[in-house]
């Protein structure tokens, strides 16, 4: 071939890609964003008459998790530690669902006082409790500890919410049946009960420490259905996905990463699918103790396994609470 024709037909060959490479890569677009929406709760379950409480739900999934519940028609309280931004994401959700029923309330989970606070409140307030969701979480914070001396994820992630359901557990009983829906993480197949060393003392990798605490949510579901049982009031966990949300404020290189590749992470409103389902689909009525995933049973780590562990994590809990949980 003659050196011009080469020329012209390697230009036309990279001017091709140029045109055609941007045009597959949108025809493909919608496909790649089905794939990463993942999981949509079908059900059409109203909640009229419901009570449901929702932590960290001024944000992220947990808000996006109180709007659908407020479309279904429940009475959602929104526990959040900072009232401004709750009032904030329950006006938004007033305004746009017209159930007026959305009502925040102050809660802690890095602190037990106000843990007990929120709970002695509510207890007086409502009659009923129909859903727990425990939902707020930290991740990637750097060392850290509660009011209680907790290292900051097992304390809001773990001791926070067993804290938290414990005090409310007879009301979930008198108004069964009643869910209880822990938020986890796929993250929790990294993690591991570090019996030695549980608030990271001797050493501590932020990253691990979300990890642990998030198999901390699944070992507590676990045990905790299995105490429930023959009370119609259920427990079970889940993975939301790769979500958009604030969750990675505290690490820099995390949130450039999020905003970069957003595209490829789920919307809040498609991270809350599976909590949703977890709260209302009629076809878990009586499953406990189960983990989800885009709304279909997921596969749990062995050490979300161990029955021996989730055992003496409940008592050792219990022990760093100062409560009795027979
Ligand atoms: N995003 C993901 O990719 C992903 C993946 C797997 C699992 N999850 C889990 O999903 C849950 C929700 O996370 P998200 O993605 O929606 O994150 P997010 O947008 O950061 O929301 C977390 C919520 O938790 C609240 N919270 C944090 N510390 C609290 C405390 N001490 N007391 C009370 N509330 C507190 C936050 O309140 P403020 O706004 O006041 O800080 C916020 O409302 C978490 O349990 C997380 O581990 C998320």
């Amino acid at each position: 071939m003659e050196p011009a024709a080469a020329t012209l037909t390697c230009w036309g060959a990279v001017l091709g890609t140029a045109v055609s490479l941007p045009l597959l890569l949108l025809a493909a677009a919608p496909y790649v964003r089905r794939y990463v929406a993942g999981g949509q709760c079908k059900s059409t379950a109203k909640l009229d008459g419901k009570v449901v409480i929702i932590t960290g739900a001024n944000t992220g999934i947990g808000k996006e998790t109180a709007r659908d519940l407020a479309r279904r028609g429940a009475r959602v309280i929104v526990a959040c530690r900072d009232i401004a931004k709750g009032e904030a994401a329950a006006s938004a959700i007033r305004a746009e669902t017209g159930n007026q029923q959305v009502i925040v309330k102050k809660l802690d989970l890095a602190d037990t006082k106000s843990i007990r606070e929120f709970a002695e409140n509510f207890l007086a307030e409502e009659k009923e409790l129909h859903i727990l969701i425990n939902n707020a979480g930290v991740m990637l914070c750097p060392y850290s500890k509660t009011a209680d001396g907790f290292e900051m994820h097992l304390g809001v992630n773990h001791l926070g919410h067993f804290l938290l359901t414990f005090l409310l557990l007879e009301r979930l009983k008198q108004s069964a049946p009643a869910r209880i829906v822990n938020v986890s993480s796929l993250a929790h197949h990294g993690g591991r009960i570090r019996f030695h060393d549980l608030h990271g003392e001797k050493s501590y990798n932020c990253g691990l420490a979300y990890c642990h605490s998030k198999l901390a949510n699944v070992l507590f579901t676990r045990e905790l259905a299995r105490r429930l049982q023959g009370t119609k009031v259920t427990a079970n966990s889940l993975h939301p996905g790769s979500v958009y949300s604030e969750l990675v404020r505290h690490s820099f290189v995390m949130t450039w990463l999020w905003k970069m590749f957003s595209f490829f992470l789920k919307t809040p409103w498609e991270g809350a699918q599976t909590s949703v389902y977890c709260a209302v689909a009629e076809e878990l009525d009586s499953v406990t103790g189960q983990y989800f995933s885009d709304c279909q049973p997921a596969y749990v780590s062995p050490w979300g396994r161990d029955d021996e562990t989730a055992k003496k994590l409940w008592s050792v809990s219990c022990e760093l609470l100062g409560i009795q949980w027979d």
